[in-house]
């Protein structure tokens, strides 16, 4: 029997402005924290930047022409801030507006439903001299450049997004220091993820007065599938304590409203959480329409250092650093599980997203799933005629979507699938090095060639039936 998915399921892409749309000083755009990040020297792999990415900003109705021939039924895309509302203050500028406008348009005449995410790591870098997310004024500027997008695509776009994994913007971006801006201050990066908590539950609120009442909305988080390396209580405190600072440190205030005590118990040597206000966590916690959840690979942990075999991966899928991005829970060691890794040395488990997919359907009943990333990177080559095949990328999915239809009929509500990515890009610290593509990009000519990996998906968003995984 062929694994079916249910009629109107979404077979999606995603990508994010940054990673593919260059044309960074173009159309009034200012700069954002990665600009500045990937500018300075020793912070991004080779020294790569965002300047021109895969030009997406100039190749938009061909990219979406490609989407049609893939036969997607839904694209996730992010807006970059700084080009529709410079500095991060003020009113929002037209032409970066009709851009997402024109993409929006183009989308919607080849049938395929936008998903639009409001931030996607790229703060304009106004604010962050201003403080950046460590700064609760950022949380009411979110909310104001939500309030611009939706009143210029509300009327188009059902499907929004407010946040993308906001545990790597606020332990990446201030803690380890491995994302933009890079600071490394571990009370900064509890201080950012209440205001990125802030700011979802105002930008939700702003998005409901200012949106009709057909739109969607949700966040998309990066849950961590953590694991105890060994029975021992030590390692299920240490899983107790990453579940806490990956996880819970988002969904109690965003599901249930509050912050979980261990997590305030875990940190309370660092800080007392003064910052967050009378009334805040009432605000964060807004009804949803949907949960985004972002899977790549489980974590395994235990506590003591002896036992460490070695780094990562922390589904971070940043390089190393000196400085941790799990405030108060540094001593907690990571290990890398046995078995098959992709080219970011992440290891192939999807018994994780299965078993997040039962997780959020259990905890937060009612709420429609949508699985807004999952992919994998490998080192694709064309051969001497220029095809790409990816093999281990088609059973990377393969693998992936039976663990997902195996939730479906064990009871989860998932609506949708967004493979990451679309086409290859910009991969953060690592640059262009790492290739998530569903397509194959040349970064000399920008040309676009359909891995063979893109052509089984696309005989999935056809059929809605899971395709084998073809021999040799
Ligand atoms: C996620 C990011 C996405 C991409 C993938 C590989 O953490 O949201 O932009 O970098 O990892």
């Amino acid at each position: 029997m062929p694994e079916s998915f249910p009629p109107g399921f979404l077979w999606g892409a995603a990508t994010a402005a940054y990673q593919i749309e260059g044309a960074v000083r173009e159309g009034g755009r200012t700069p954002s924290i990665w600009d500045t990040f990937s500018h300075t020297p020793g912070k991004v792999l080779g020294g790569d930047t965002g300047d021109d990415a895969v030009e997406h900003y100039h190749r938009r109705s061909q990219d979406v022409r490609l989407m049609a021939d893939l036969d997607l039924t839904a694209y996730r895309f992010s807006v970059s801030w700084s080009r529709v509302q410079p500095t991060g203050r003020g009113p929002g500028v037209q032409r970066g507006l009709d851009f997402y406008r024109g993409l929006v348009d183009e989308l919607l005449e080849q049938g395929i439903s936008p998903s639009l995410t409001l931030y996607h790591w790229d703060l304009p870098q106004e604010l962050e001299t201003s403080g950046g997310w460590p700064e609760r004024d950022t949380a009411y500027r979110f909310a104001e450049y939500a309030q611009i997008v939706a009143e210029a695509l509300g009327d188009r776009v059902e499907m929004w997004t407010t946040l993308n994994e906001p545990w790597c913007s606020a332990f990446l971006g201030y803690g380890s220091g491995v994302h933009a801006p890079g600071r490394t201050d571990p009370v900064a990066a509890l201080r950012a993820a209440h205001h990125l908590n802030l700011g979802h539950g105002l930008a939700v609120q702003a998005l409901r007065a200012a949106l009709p009442a057909r739109a969607r909305l949700g966040v998309s988080l990066n849950p961590s599938a953590v694991r105890p390396l060994s029975a021992s209580p030590e390692d299920a405190d240490a899983q107790r304590r990453i579940d806490a600072l990956a996880n819970r440190v988002f969904t109690g205030p965003m599901l249930k409203g509050a912050y979980p005590a261990d997590l305030l118990a875990d940190t309370a040597h660092l800080t007392d959480w003064s910052f967050v206000q009378d009334g805040d966590t009432a605000a964060i916690k807004q009804p949803l329409d949907m949960l985004g959840i972002n899977y790549y690979a489980p974590a395994v942990v235990s506590a003591a250092p002896e036992n460490a075999a070695e780094e990562g991966p922390r589904n971070d899928g940043h390089a190393a650093s000196e400085h941790s991005p799990w405030p108060g829970s540094e001593s907690v060691c990571f290990h890398q599980p046995p078995g098959e890794l992709t080219a970011m040395e992440w290891s192939v488990d999807p018994s994780g997203l299965y078993d997040l997919l039962m997780r959020y359907s259990r905890e937060v009943p009612g709420t429609a799933l949508l699985i807004t990333e999952n992919g994998a990177a490998y080192d694709d080559k064309p051969d001497p005629e220029g095809a790409v095949h990816d093999p281990d990328r088609i059973r990377y999915l393969h693998g992936h979507l039976a663990a997902v239809h195996r939730a479906i009929e064990d009871g989860a509500d998932v609506r949708g699938y967004f493979l990451w990515s679309l086409m290859d890009n910009f991969e953060w610290a690592y640059g262009y090095s790492k290739r998530f593509g569903a397509v194959y990009v040349d970064y000399e000519t920008q040309a676009r060639t359909p891995k063979s990996s893109a052509r089984w998906y696309a005989q999935l968003a056809r059929t809605g039936e899971l395709p084998g995984i073809p021999a040799g």
